[in-house]
């Protein structure tokens, strides 16, 4: 009998869709389920993205260049441009499908197997599958709600750096803890990478979302200073709600690599041309777009802040960007009572999906008591989700006798 791999077999399950069997069942049963479990934007595409797939009219559809659409990368040229970030070419972009295919690339460039990559936990869950199939370990740095989960003192991560160790990789503003971190942060990493001579990965998908007057400083103002070690992760996912338009960039000034990972994008052919033609469009989004989509992001999170502030025993440090936060609940164990939502409470036929925490710790037993809300819905739903939280809470501990 053949039997499949090890490798695969250690490949986990996402915490963010573990539940949706329950959430399924739940359904059928008639129940409404208020999804903040998963960073799917409910906010429209802007409808220059959507008019390409209505006046689409190429046929047959075929292949794209392995490196990327040329009008996708001019496209990213301009906005990192507006940004500032005026030295960015096309030959140093490598379009990529989805923020997802940049990650694994980036992994499997800068790594061999057995190889370490430093991370501060809690973490997006899936760089664990992308390291486990590229057989690289991650290495985890414990943050804390307490402070925000802002990044510990230098001498702390520098304890962690050993002859294995061949990046760090941080995601700005954050997922799942919606920190963003400071140009001090910033330069402590840097620092870092430079004396130990590490790369240094910035995932950067939630670049657009920082609140309360902060600047989001990008690894890409570090770039010039540290050219070999900089790679950048991008995604159009968050910034356009084009998540299921599966398109992403990576982006660094080491030659070596981008030969590498343009290697491995003939190998799988290319990201898709529709895919890619629809991205392109980002130039022509009217900034009236951006300016509601963050205003709107802004308001969800006031209110899910407060609400959740509100709810007595709950923890919540004020997301500084993106669009999630990690909660910590009074709970004895957070996944039971995530399931528990979708299995045993409703309230006026509707509950509310969570993602339990402990799958964005690397570390075993961490997270158990903290959830991570994503605030993709209305203001209205949010409220509501506020409001079957509070309940569900109520009833867990008198049930459960937490
Ligand atoms: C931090 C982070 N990086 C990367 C991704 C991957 O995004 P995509 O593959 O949709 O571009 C996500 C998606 O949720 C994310 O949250």
């Amino acid at each position: 009998m053949a039997s499949i791999s090890k490798r695969l077999l250690n490949v986990p399950a996402s915490p963010i869709r573990k539940l949706v069997p329950f959430a399924q069942a739940a359904k059928k049963r008639g129940v409404k389920v208020y999804h903040l479990n998963i960073g799917d934007p409910d906010i429209e595409t802007p409808k220059v993205m959507v008019d390409v797939l209505r006046t689409w009219n190429t046929n047959p559809i075929g292949y794209d260049q392995s490196q990327g659409n040329p009008k996708f990368i001019e496209s990213l040229i301009t906005y990192y441009h507006s940004l500032g970030y005026r030295f960015i070419k096309e030959s140093h972009i490598q379009s990529t499908i989805g923020g997802s295919e940049a990650i694994s690339m980036a992994m499997f460039a800068t790594c061999q197997p057995d190889d370490e990559i430093i991370v501060f936990e809690p973490f997006y869950t899936n760089y664990n599958s992308y390291a486990v199939v590229s057989g690289i370990r991650l290495v985890p740095i414990r943050t804390s709600i307490t402070n925000g989960f802002h990044l510990p003192e230098r001498s702390v991560i520098e304890s962690k750096i050993h002859k294995k160790t061949r990046a760090i990789l941080i995601c700005n503003p954050n997922n799942p803890t919606g920190t963003v971190y400071t140009r001090q942060e910033l330069d402590i990493l840097v620092g870092i990478a430079k004396k130990h001579k590490l790369f240094i990965l910035s995932d950067e998908v939630y670049r657009e979302y920082v609140y309360d007057g902060r600047n989001h400083v990008s690894l890409l103002s570090y770039m010039q200073k540290i050219p070999k070690q900089a790679i950048v992760l991008d995604s159009m996912s968050k910034r356009y709600s084009l998540c299921g338009v599966r398109v992403g960039a990576l982006i660094t000034l080491n030659q070596d690599i981008l030969a590498g990972v343009l290697r491995i994008a003939q190998g799988r052919l290319s990201a898709g041309l529709v895919d890619q033609l629809i991205a392109a469009k980002l130039t022509d989004v009217p900034v009236s777009y951006y300016k509601n989509v963050y205003n709107e992001y802004n308001r969800r999170r006031d209110i899910l802040f407060k609400g959740l502030k509100s709810i007595p025993g709950v923890t919540v440090p004020k997301p500084e960007g993106a669009f999630y936060t990690i909660v910590g609940l009074p709970v004895d164990d957070s996944e039971k009572f995530c399931k528990w939502l979708l299995t045993d409470f409703q309230d006026k036929g509707e509950t509310v999906m969570l993602a339990p925490a402990a799958g964005f710790y690397a570390t075993q037993g961490l997270g158990k008591t903290e959830v991570r809300i994503a605030y993709v819905l209305n203001t209205r739903a949010i409220r509501r989700c506020i409001e079957l939280l509070k309940k569900a809470l109520l009833n867990y501990s008198k049930i459960h006798k937490v």
